[in-house]
């Protein structure tokens, strides 16, 4: 039997869409927040079987039934634990993550995390009796850390001396081997068998993983003499800082919901914005932002926030971080940008403001793509012609590290508008520098393939150029499964207008005029007028049956994708025609300027709904 891995399993019901997997197999309708059938699992007249998506959870009032998505699944579809998983993951569209590591618990791995926990409570207690203990309660105090969010994180104190755990642990050999494995001591130079600790007089940061255990040690200087300001537990068997982030498995334990993380650079950030109330937090351990920390973000929430000192070294690792980030992007995936003014930190900020002030600028972060374009307009003289070009080229490289494509053509827009010429030129110039293999490494890339997650609108995103018959169906196909995405009388509006513009759309209009009628509209209901056009009904019977399964989040943004790209094509049709027909220099340069007017217009509609 295959095992699957297990952070892969502790995530799942996170990224998955309950309603719509359930509502696959029994029909729900929307009752307040909730949903409710009549129950799959007993027999009943009256439903009392009741979906929470915000809990992510079932249950049936009527007989007791309850649980997530996976027990949901086992149950109906009668499958084993690992073969609901699977059948889960496949309908979102996501890829079975499997543990090919998997094998009997090495012995030594359970002494490591035994020691590892012993050395927690150590530390923990110095904080109570060591006799130097008041210097370090004073710091924390100093610092402004309450006594409750010291015991959230275990704090403690490492106390001076050097060989206090050498002292410990010196009669069993087998330990020193796990503390020297651990990193928590270090063999003198030039004598064998003689160590000493690695940690001595630091406030002392427990680093866990996803699972709560502790996994390796960060520590603090008491003095500002002292250096280095913090030292690290080496990379061990149990730790390796390019995997883990610190606080995630706080900011699951303490966070109802993710809907974003906020990726800071210190232990003390995630500290003090916990105390204020921001549980949604994980440090990086003193390196920059790897592919792997993407990818556990990524799992763990749908908008990352990276957050950075505003000082030169935060704003390098910034950029560092998104150019880390570019493969990662996917559908559903945000990531944005969020620059402290110069000399502060999470830590200094929140405290000088308040804990809303500091969550209005997490709202107000700036969007990758805003962020790349800002900050490579400030490395080149962006108002002369050479300026724009290289501005162009260092931007086309970046563009060739984004897997997604329909991402790719946003930035290739926004780039376009930038420098004021049309998207074919940029689309030229992202071409040119891949041919090019240019200064950016290509390594992220080909590590990056192998774990992104399936973009869920490859469907569109792989016909790169869709035909508008494909796009159109799409469309229908989103609206007939979740009539309720164009539900909304003010966005939808915007959409029917948008939608009349393209050609042959009479279908998608009628199916959107009526889904808006009435809100809990069956797909029976709505195809039924269609009933008479054989043709027709057909047609929409077989884009009923959504391939890949979406959820109701998905397909709404499949069905702007669609939109976007049908009147993408559309234009790019009618610019082909009247390009044809410019004959002058003059005409064409004309025909390019009304091009760019329309687009300019197009864009800033889209801002305003
Ligand atoms: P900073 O230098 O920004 O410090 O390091 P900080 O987090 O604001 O620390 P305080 O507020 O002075 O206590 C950010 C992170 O970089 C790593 C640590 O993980 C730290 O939290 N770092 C920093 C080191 O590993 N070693 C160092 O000497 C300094
Ligand atoms: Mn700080």
């Amino acid at each position: 039997m295959p095992f699957i891995d297990r952070d892969f399993i502790n995530d799942l019901p996170n990224r998955v869409d309950i309603v719509g997997l359930i509502n696959k197999r029994v029909a729900l309708k929307k009752a307040g927040k909730d949903y409710k059938a009549c129950c799959p699992f007993h027999e009943e007249k009256t439903p009392s079987f009741t979906v929470v998506p915000t809990k992510q959870i079932y249950h049936c009032f009527g007989c007791g039934e309850s649980g997530g998505v996976i027990d949901f699944v086992m149950k109906y579809d009668h499958l084993s634990f690992v073969e609901a998983i699977e059948t889960v993951a496949g309908e979102s569209g996501i890829s079975v993550v499997y543990d090919q590591t998997a094998k009997p618990v090495d012995k030594r791995f359970k002494r490591y995390n035994e020691i590892m926990n012993e050395l927690n409570n150590f530390y923990q207690g110095q904080l109570k009796t060591s006799s130097a203990k008041n210097k370090v309660v004073s710091y924390a105090k100093k610092r402004g850390i309450s006594g409750s969010i010291a015991k959230r994180f275990e704090l403690g104190f490492a106390p001076p001396g050097w060989t206090n755990l050498f002292d410990q642990y010196s009669e069993k050999e087998e330990s020193i081997q796990d503390l020297l494995s651990m990193g928590m001591i270090v063999p003198k130079k030039d004598k064998k068998d003689d160590y000493y600790d690695r940690f001595r007089d630091r406030l002392m940061f427990p680093i866990h993983n996803a699972k709560g255990s502790v996994i390796g040690f960060g520590g603090r200087v008491l003095s500002s003499q002292d250096n280095p300001k913090y030292l690290n537990s080496p990379e061990t068997p149990l730790f390796s800082k390019s995997k883990e982030l610190y606080g995630l498995y706080h900011c699951r334990k303490y966070s109802r919901r993710i809907d974003s993380i906020l990726v800071v650079e210190g232990y003390m950030d995630v500290i003090a914005l916990h105390q204020q109330g921001i549980t949604n937090v994980v440090a990086t351990l003193g390196t920059a932002t790897t592919p792997a920390h993407l990818q556990i973000l990524s799992r763990s929430a749908e908008t990352i926030v990276f957050c950075f000192d505003g000082d030169k070294a935060g704003r390098d690792a910034a950029w560092k971080a998104l150019k880390t980030s570019l493969p990662s992007v996917t559908s559903g995936l945000i990531i944005k940008f969020l620059i402290l003014p110069e000399g502060e930190d999470p830590d200094t900020l929140i405290n000088r403001e308040s804990s809303k002030a500091f969550s209005k600028r997490i709202e107000g972060a700036q969007t990758l793509s805003s962020f790349l374009i800002d900050h490579i307009k400030e490395e080149v003289p962006f108002d002369t012609i050479e300026g724009k070009t290289l501005f162009l080229e260092k931007s086309a490289s970046l563009i060739n590290l984004v897997n997604y494509s329909i991402y790719r053509q946003q930035l290739i827009e926004g780039i376009a508008n930038a420098i004021g010429q049309n998207i074919t030129q940029v689309e030229k110039a992202v071409e040119l520098s891949k041919d090019q293999n240019t200064h950016f490494s290509n390594s992220n890339q080909a590590e990056h393939k192998q774990f992104s997650p399936q973009p869920m609108s490859q469907t569109i995103s792989n016909k790169s150029h869709s035909s508008m018959k494909s796009l159109m169906s799409r469309m229908i196909s989103c609206v007939l499964t979740y009539p309720s995405i164009v539900n909304d009388p003010e966005t939808t509006s915007v959409i029917e207008e948008r939608a009349r513009k393209l050609p042959k759309s009479e279908v998608l209009l009628e199916l959107i005029r009526h889904a808006q009628v009435e809100s809990d509209l069956s797909k029976e209901a709505l195809l039924k007028p269609y009933k008479s056009k054989e043709r027709v009904y057909l047609r929409l019977q077989e884009l009923s049956t959504m391939e890949p399964f979406l959820s109701e989040f998905e397909a709404q943004e499949e069905f702007g994708y669609a939109l976007t790209a049908a009147e993408k094509y559309y234009e790019r049709k009618s610019t082909k025609a009247s390009i044809l027909s410019a004959k002058t220099h003059d005409e064409e340069e004309a025909v390019m300027k009304s091009i760019m007017k329309n687009k300019m217009k197009t864009v800033n509609q889209k801002k305003t709904p």
